[in-house]
C-alpha cells in the first residue's frame, strides 16, 4: 500500500451543499447530530486523519451555520466553495475543481451525510490502484433510496440512481456508496460532459463512472462493509446511523476501556464522552455534551448527565445534571437536580429531592433530602437537614448565602441571603434566618409553641 506520505498530491472534496429535502427540516441536513456530533463533524474528522494535500467543502449560499461548524471542525485546513444552486452532486464537483490547488493529481470525493464513515476505509479507497480511480460499494439488504452499481468484472460499467432504475436494475443489491477517488483531469473531463438528462434533471456524479468505462478507464469497485459508508437521508436514517455510532463509542470503552455497561441497548452515550476503568454503567442513562467519568463510578440508573465531571468513586443514580462536578467519593440521589455550577466536593452527598444551582460544597458536606441549595459557598463538614431552602432570589438580584465549616442547619431553615452562618453554627428547625449567625452560636428564629390544655374538649361543649 502507497505510504501517507503520497496523499500531499491528493485533494479531497466533501459535498455539503445539498438541499436535504427528505429530512424536512429548516436546519442544513449536514447540521443535524448523531451522537454528540453533526453529521458534517463526523464526516471531517475521517477525512482529515487521512492526511491529504487539501480539503474541499461544497457549501450552499447563505450557509453561515455550515460555515461555523466547518470552521469549529476543521479551521483554516479547510478551502470552502460555494454552489450557487443545488444542481445535482456532479455539479457540486464542478465549482470545486477550480478551488484544487496545482499539485494535486487525484481527487476524492465524500458525501456530507456518511457519518459512519472510518478514516481506514477512505485510505483503502484513496490507495486503490489503477488510472480510471474507483469507488465505493456495499451489499446491503435494503438497496432503495442508492444509485445501484452495474459491473464488468471488478470494474464498474456505470451507476443507476434509484429514480432511474428499470425493475431489474433496483433488484441489484450492490449499491454505490457516493465516494470515489478520481484522477483529476479524467474528472475534469467527466463533469464538463454532464448533462442533466434523468428523473431529477440534476447533474449526477454518478455518470462519471459510465463516461470513463466508455472512455476505456474504468473506475474499479471496492467493497466495502455496509455499516461503515450508510448514507443519512431522511430521519429514520438519522436515528439508525446515530444508534450505530453509540454501539461503536460503547464497544470501545467495554473493550479499551474496562467500563461495564450493563445494558447498551438502554444506554445512550456520546462519542464524545470519557469514562473510566471499573465505572458500572447501569440502564437509562444518557451521558452527553462532553461528560467525563473517572474510574469506579456507578452511574445510574436514569441518569442524564450533560456537560458533567464526575471524580473516581462516585456514585450517581437517578440524576439529571448540568455543567456540574461531582467529587470523588461524592454520593448523588435519587432524584437529584444537580444544575450548572454545581461543584460537590468530595465525599459529599446530595440526597433525594434535592436541587442545587451555583453552589461550591466542600468536602464531606451532606445535603441529604429534600433542600434547595443556590448561590452559595458551603465549607466542609457542613449538614443541611432536611427541607432547607436558600432564599437566594428578592424578585430582583440573586443573593450568596455562607455556610462555613461544621455548621449545622436545621430542618426546614429557609436561608434569607445575603447571610452567613458562621463555622459550627447551628440553626434550630423552622427557623426563618435573615441575620448572620456568629460562629459556634445556635440561632432560633420562630414563635414559641402555646399548650391550651384541654381545648379540645372546650370546643365540643
Ligand atoms: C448519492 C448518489 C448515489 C449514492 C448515494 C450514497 C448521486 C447522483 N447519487 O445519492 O448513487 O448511492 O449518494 O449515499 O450522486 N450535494 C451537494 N450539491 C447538490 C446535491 C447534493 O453538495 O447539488 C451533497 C449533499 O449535501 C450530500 C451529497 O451531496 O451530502 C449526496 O447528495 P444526496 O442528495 O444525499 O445524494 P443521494 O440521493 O443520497
Ligand atoms: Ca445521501
Amino acid at each position: 500500500m502507497p505510504s501517507h506520505a503520497t496523499r500531499t498530491h491528493v485533494a479531497a472534496i466533501v459535498l455539503a451543499a445539498g438541499r436535504g429535502t427528505r429530512f424536512r427540516s429548516s436546519v442544513p441536513k449536514v447540521l443535524h447530530r448523531a451522537a454528540g456530533r453533526t453529521l458534517l463533524h463526523h464526516v471531517l474528522s475521517a477525512v482529515r486523519a487521512l492526511d491529504v494535500g487539501q480539503l474541499v467543502v461544497i457549501v450552499a449560499p447563505d450557509a453561515d451555520d455550515v460555515r461555523a461548524e466547518i470552521d469549529a471542525v476543521a479551521g483554516d485546513e479547510v478551502t470552502v466553495v460555494e454552489q450557487p444552486s443545488p444542481r445535482g452532486t456532479g455539479h457540486a464537483v464542478q465549482c470545486a475543481l477550480a478551488a484544487l490547488a496545482e499539485g494535486v493529481d487525484r481527487v476524492l470525493v465524500v458525501p456530507g451525510d456518511t457519518p459512519l464513515l472510518t478514516t481506514d476505509v477512505l485510505a483503502r479507497l484513496v490507495d486503490a490502484d489503477g488510472a480510471g480511480g474507483a469507488l465505493l460499494t456495499a451489499h446491503v439488504d435494503d438497496p432503495s433510496g442508492y444509485g445501484r452499481v452495474v459491473r464488468d468484472g471488478s470494474f464498474a460499467v456505470r451507476v443507476v440512481e434509484d429514480a432511474d432504475a428499470s425493475d431489474d436494475e433496483a433488484l441489484i443489491e450492490e449499491i454505490n456508496a457516493g465516494m470515489y477517488v478520481f484522477d483529476r483531469s479524467r474528472l475534469q473531463a467527466g463533469v464538463a460532459d454532464l448533462a442533466g438528462d434523468n428523473a431529477q434533471g440534476e447533474l449526477y456524479l454518478t455518470d462519471v463512472v459510465a463516461g470513463q468505462h466508455a472512455d476505456g478507464a474504468p473506475m474499479a469497485a471496492v467493497v466495502a462493509d455496509a455499516a461503515v459508508v450508510a448514507g443519512v437521508n431522511d430521519r429514520r436514517q438519522l436515528a439508525d446511523a446515530a444508534a450505530v455510532l453509540r454501539r461503536r463509542h460503547l464497544d470501545h470503552l467495554m473493550l479499551d476501556g474496562g467500563v461495564t455497561v450493563i445494558d447498551p441497548a438502554t444506554t445512550y452515550v456520546d462519542i464524545d464522552v470519557e469514562i473510566g476503568a471499573d465505572t458500572v454503567v447501569l440502564p437509562n442513562t444518557i451521558l452527553d455534551g462532553g461528560t467525563r467519568i473517572g474510574a469506579r463510578v456507578t452511574i445510574g440508573p436514569n441518569s442524564h448527565l450533560t456537560a458533567c465531571q464526575v471524580d473516581d468513586d462516585a456514585t450517581v443514580h437517578s440524576t439529571r445534571a448540568e455543567s456540574a462536578v461531582i467529587g470523588a467519593g461524592a454520593n448523588v440521589g435519587p432524584f437529584a437536580h444537580l444544575r450548572r455550577g454545581t461543584r460537590l466536593g468530595p465525599d459529599t452527598k446530595a440526597g433525594a429531592y434535592v436541587e442545587t444551582k451555583n453552589v461550591v460544597v466542600g468536602a464531606g458536606s451532606k445535603i441529604p433530602h429534600l433542600s434547595y441549595v443556590g448561590d452559595a459557598v458551603v465549607g466542609s463538614g457542613v449538614n443541611v437537614a432536611c427541607g432547607v431552602v436558600t432564599v437566594n432570589y428578592d424578585g430582583q438580584d440573586k443573593h450568596v448565602t455562607t455556610l462555613e465549616d461544621g455548621a449545622f442547619i436545621g430542618c426546614d431553615t429557609m436561608l434569607v441571603a445575603p447571610v452567613t452562618i458562621g463555622a459550627n453554627a447551628y440553626t434550630a428547625a423552622g427557623s426563618v434566618i435573615t441575620d448572620d449567625v456568629p460562629p459556634g452560636a445556635l440561632a432560633i428564629a420562630r414563635s414559641r409553641q402555646t399548650i391550651k390544655e384541654g381545648w379540645v374538649d372546650a370546643r365540643r361543649t
